[in-house]
């Protein structure tokens, strides 16, 4: 897989409105051992800032808008996130940070991993070192 990749998500709609599912195969490329969603968040404070040693993500905002800024510890990039038919898939040890939170922004997560503080890189040096390291 790619440091990232911004997924069409099959949206299965009728007359009643739309739905979206999530399966390994199924709108994300891996197996969800875990869900966790940000609401609340503040337009001027971002979130994420760490890479996962061994964590993918896929990035679903359900309602609202953020930006996610993206960092392979070579190039960065900036992904709009303004559709919950649009999924940011993020690899391991990518560097992340979610900011411009919209108002009333629901940001759902899914995950490969459960959650393991110790696999979070949460020092962008120490990211970087890695980087050069691997
Ligand atoms: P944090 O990693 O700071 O969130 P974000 O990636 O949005 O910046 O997580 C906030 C707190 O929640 C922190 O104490 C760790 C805890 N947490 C869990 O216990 N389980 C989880 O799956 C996640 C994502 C966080």
């Amino acid at each position: 897989m790619k440091d990232y990749e911004l997924i069409d998500l099959h949206s299965l709609g009728d007359d009643r409105g739309q739905l979206i599912v999530f399966e390994k195969g199924v709108n994300c490329p891996f197996d969800v051992k875990r869900v966790f969603y940000i609401f609340d968040t503040k337009y001027d404070m971002s979130r994420g800032c760490h890479a996962n040693k061994n964590s993918e993500f896929l990035l679903v905002v359900i309602n609202g808008s953020c930006r996610v800024k993206i960092d392979n510890g070579k190039e960065q990039s900036d992904v709009l996130l303004n559709r919950p038919d649009k999924g940011l898939y993020l690899n391991k040890m990518v560097w992340k940070e979610m900011y411009e939170f919209s108002y009333n922004a629901v940001l759902m997560v899914l995950s490969n991993m459960p959650y393991h503080e110790e696999e979070y890189i949460r020092d962008y040096d120490k990211f970087k070192e890695m980087i050069k390291n691997a």
